[in-house]
């Protein structure tokens, strides 16, 4: 619908920004302006400011900008015409007559909106009717409450074939609008129209307003495919679209990141457990359009730090599902468009995981992701034989492949810098240490293990220390070094672990309380007990890359400092919490909490982290007693403010 801007213009002038905006959030009067913590990012001191001479609004803080159009589509998701439609009405304006062409395309594509929003709340009620006693039970019984079912409009199919249409055509519905939609079908043979989705439980797909342009339905019993999906129509183009985006964005704007799963209920799973940046294609790989839509709801800022993360599964599948999104996303990678990479332990989806361990398992999950330009590295080396010039020449014409199908000159450069500093780094270090690291074995083997045990050049910013992380480490440690379960096994014992490693640890406790073993008899006993999967994971990359002590073979000293770094590092997360308390109010602290903080702060710790012992081995912190300190310190002169740069937050193992 074409708009006279002279029309638009007088609407603009005729109702003042601020009566709108002051509709919907409070404003405060600042000079000849108005001012309001922003609608559109989290904010607790006002940037968002108004201007009704000059009838726009802005934000310091996020860059949101607009007039009382632009307001109305962001604040209330509405569509342009929408939009205008609401203001004229608020300024008492005639909308103008458009053209007839557009007009009728306008009423068309109304017409099929208010079929499909009409059949949703059809399917809705069915899910409710005693019809639907069964797919609600199912529904519940995988774990969503009735809060979850409603905010996602489930429903519910009835296996009558012409029931949908006969509800609908008596509502006033055109059945020739049911058919374009999908929702019935019309068979050649001139026998009558059914309908698409018989006996299925409902899951309706909006746009990124909200508005219902399609339906997923899954299976209940008997035989077929598990999920059937609407056809494309005039509103419904699969490659556009995320599920669960209208609700997501609202969560990305204000810093959520985007996570990107597989299914409907992957996303709804997340979503209702508070990760409310979930979003899914529809049972296709990842578009470039669905992913621009992601980067469009994102503010640039904070896209920069927190990409969309891409989850898979942590199986071969997953892999190498991961390998091809990498693939089509390096042609529209960006300075502020990019992606990071997660997987998910072997055997879950976000789904059972959430079920299984929580949002905390799956926010751990996600802290993990590995930046892009990781995954580009790890998907090129791991598990492969790198011995020969060859084998080397492979790799780097593999990496510069994919280099060159960057299309941004500046990224394209940056990355085959990056990539080749790695690439050269692995080879030089690898001729310098090689043997000592490996206990001699490396010449043996023919796989390079490709897992950077020697860490190439500076490490990369996003390899944070997180809970998952920690956990994964001293996992792994056991099994590489058996002799720690002698000092250690009641620390190894309360150790809080994903739920999919818990069968390992079991297995681990079982063997070494019964019959010590070296690290090799103990990989291979577990292998053989039916964990070669969850070792794979464990021992993977995403453990060596982060700390060299866990290598098989490490001396004994390092291995034991190296468990004391990490374990003092996840005391010292919970400690953190503590000095919250501390700061805001020092009287909440218990007696018992401030003689063991304190107690932890006298422990003795080593302030630099760049330094090294006499034998070149590095020196570890005792980050608990650092945190003690601070602690101890906020607690004597609470006014005074808690730095937090000595050291905590780097990295021990270089
Ligand atoms: P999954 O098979 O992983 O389904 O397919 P799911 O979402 O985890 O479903 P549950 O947990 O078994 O109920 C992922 C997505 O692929 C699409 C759907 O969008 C599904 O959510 N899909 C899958 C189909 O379109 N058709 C199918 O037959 C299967
Ligand atoms: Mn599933």
């Amino acid at each position: 619908m074409t708009i006279p801007p002279a029309f638009l213009d007088e609407l603009r002038a005729r109702v003042p920004l601020s009566d709108i905006v002051g509709r919907r959030i409070a404003l405060q009067r600042a000079g000849r302006e108005y001012k309001a913590p922003c609608p559109f990012h989290a904010e607790k001191t006002p940037s968002f400011y108004i201007n009704d001479q000059k009838s726009f609004f802005h934000c310091f803080g996020c860059g949101a900008h607009g007039d009382a159009l632009g307001f109305l589509m962001r604040h209330d998701g509405l569509a342009f015409p929408e939009a205008v439609e609401q203001l004229a009405g608020l300024a008492g304006m005639e909308m103008p007559k458009s053209e007839p062409a557009e007009a009728q395309k306008y009423d068309r594509l109304k017409r099929l909106a208010d079929a499909l929003e009409a059949a949703c709340k059809y399917f809705e009620a069915q899910l409710r009717a005693p019809a639907g006693r069964n797919a609600l039970t199912y529904l519940i019984r995988r774990g969503l409450d009735d809060q979850t079912i409603a905010e996602f409009r489930l429903g519910y199919a009835p296996p009558a074939s012409d029931a949908l249409r006969a509800a609908l055509v008596g509502q006033g519905h055109d059945e020739a609008v049911l058919e374009e939609v999908g929702l019935i079908r019309r068979p050649d043979d001139g026998r009558s129209p059914y309908g698409f989705f018989r006996n299925r439980a409902i899951f309706p797909v909006a746009d990124k307003r909200g508005r219902i342009i399609a339906f997923g339905g899954r299976i209940l019993e008997g035989e077929g495919p598990k999920y059937v999906n609407s056809p494309e129509h005039a509103l419904f183009h699969k490659g556009a679209v995320l599920y669960g985006l209208a609700r997501a964005r609202t969560a990305i704007a204000k810093g959520e990141p985007p996570v990107v799963v597989e299914g409907y209920m992957d996303v709804i799973a997340l979503q209702a457990a508070g990760i409310g940046g979930a979003v899914a294609p529809l049972g296709t790989a990842l578009a470039e359009g669905q992913l621009a839509e992601l980067w469009k709801a994102q503010d640039p800022k904070i896209q920069r730090d927190y990409p969309p993360i891409l989850c898979f599964d942590g199986d071969g599948a997953g892999r190498r599902a991961a390998v091809r999104a990498v693939e089509r996303i390096l042609p529209v990678l960006g300075p502020a468009r990019s992606v990071s990479v997660a997987f998910l332990p072997q055997g879950e989806d976000p789904d059972s995981l959430v079920r299984n361990g929580g949002a905390a398992a799956v926010r751990q999950i996600l802290d993990d992701a590995l930046p892009l330009i990781d995954a580009i590295w790890q998907f090129g080396t791991v598990d492969r034989a790198l011995t020969t010039p060859e084998q080397r020449a492979g790799l780097w014409a593999e990496l510069e492949g994919q280099v060159r199908a960057i299309t941004d000159k500046q990224v394209q450069t940056l990355y085959r810098a990056e990539l080749k500093q790695r690439f050269d780094a692995m080879f030089i270090q690898a001729r310098t240490f090689g043997n000592n690291w490996e206990g001699g074995k490396k010449r043996e083997g023919r796989k390079w293990d490709g897992k950077k045990s020697f860490a190439p050049g500076p490490r990369p910013a996003a390899v944070r220390s997180s809970a998952v992380v920690e956990a994964r480490i001293m996992l792994a440690m056991m099994i590489n070094h058996p002799f720690l379960f002698e000092e250690l096994s009641e620390t190894f014992a309360e150790l809080a672990l994903p739920v999919a490693w818990e069968p390992l640890r079991q297995a681990l406790f079982a063997q070494l309380a019964d019959q010590p073993l070296d690290a090799e008899a103990l990989c291979v006993h577990l292998r053989a007990s039916g964990h070669a999967s969850v070792l794979d994971d464990v021992l993977g990359p995403a453990t060596t890359e982060r700390a060299r002590f866990v290598k098989a073979g490490t001396p004994k000293d390092q291995v034991r400092a190296g468990w004391f770094d990490i374990s003092s590092r996840s005391h010292s997360r919970s400690l953190d919490r503590e000095l919250a308390i501390a700061r805001s109010n020092p009287s909440r602290v218990e007696d018992q909490a401030l003689e063991r903080i304190s107690k932890l702060g006298e422990r003795k710790y080593y302030g630099n982290e760049a330094a090294e012992n006499q034998d070149g081995s590095p020196v570890f912190i005792d980050h608990e007693a650092v945190v003690a300190r601070k602690i101890a310190s906020a607690l004597n002169a609470p006014s005074k403010d808690v730095r937090r740069d000595d050291g905590t937050s780097g990295e021990s193992d270089p």
